[in-house]
């Protein structure tokens, strides 16, 4: 399939030519040409913790939506002017505005090869948007990774979770504490509390994830993409069954 610039976007089995920094994708240990993921779930189910690892796997360009985000928050750029209140009250920014920030990214030549992303889609009608746009580009998802954890798990994690401010590496005071209190142990930059993460936010991103972000797993589920996995186990053995069912994946293709 040609793409507008004149590359050609690669399917399962065939090999993609036209951009040098996917060859790494092949050397991981999954040898499907083209690895489409996004992940799905409640805040603080653990996408991001996740993806670290994923990313590494299989050397996948990595969008986070809730990075890209707080990054042109912290710039004072338009969009950043543009979603900050929703994002301080724990509100999803406007579709359209998602919209126009991840489809820029996925036809982007970084991302011919492959993506993870994470945060994205978060409503049906973001999903129909990305299913429109892979298909015009004959491509396809491989799968919408859901790591799912019961509201009382990601109250727990939230509020203790904690973020350098430099780089976004994530802590949690409990379940994962840095070596010095208060120091990110990868950059040394401070760690902080994200807005978002004070209680009575949470609460409220948990009932933005229920109404609006539950029919999109059903949608997906409905199309034979989801693949379910427990985030509520140790982030480990997540990674695992993650890595399994991928595995299974290619398998299959
Ligand atoms: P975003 O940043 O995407 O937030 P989120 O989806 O709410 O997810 P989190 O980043 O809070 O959690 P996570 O699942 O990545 O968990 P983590 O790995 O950090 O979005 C923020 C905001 O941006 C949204 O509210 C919205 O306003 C806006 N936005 C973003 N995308 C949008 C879109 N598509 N449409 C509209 N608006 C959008 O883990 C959490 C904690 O638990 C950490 O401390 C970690 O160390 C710990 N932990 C992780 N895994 C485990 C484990 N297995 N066991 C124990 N602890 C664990």
């Amino acid at each position: 399939m040609a793409l507008p610039n004149g590359q050609v976007a690669p399917g399962i089995g065939q090999l993609p030519t036209a951009n040098p920094s996917v060859l790494p994708a092949i050397a991981s240990p999954l040898l499907m040409s083209e690895l489409n993921l996004i992940l799905v779930g409640p805040p603080g189910a653990g996408k991001g913790t996740q993806a670290d690892r994923l990313r590494k796997d299989h050397d996948l360009p990595y969008y986070s939506t809730g990075d890209i985000l707080r990054a042109a928050v912290k710039e004072g750029s338009p969009l950043g002017k543009e979603a900050g209140d929703y994002m301080k009250r724990g509100d999803l920014v406007p579709d359209e505005v998602m919209c126009e920030v991840i489809m820029e990214r996925v036809d982007g030549e970084e991302a011919a090869g492959g993506f993870l992303l994470d945060g994205f889609p978060r409503t049906v009608r973001q999903a129909e948007v990305l299913s429109d746009r892979l298909d015009a580009r004959g491509r396809d998802l491989t799968a919408a990774l859901l790591i799912d954890a019961p509201d009382e798990e990601v109250i727990k994690r939230l509020s203790g979770r904690r973020v350098c401010a430099e780089n976004q590496h994530t802590y949690h005071l409990l379940f994962n504490p840095p070596k010095r209190e208060g120091v990110c142990d990868r950059d040394g930059s401070p760690l902080l509390q994200r807005d978002d993460d004070r209680e009575e936010t949470v609460a409220y991103r948990l009932r933005v994830f229920h109404d609006q972000t539950k029919p999109l797993i059903e949608w997906y589920e409905s199309k034979g993409l989801l693949r379910h996995f427990d985030g509520s186990r140790a982030p480990d053995e997540v990674h695992q069954r993650i890595s399994a069912a991928l595995a299974e994946l290619e398998e299959a293709a």
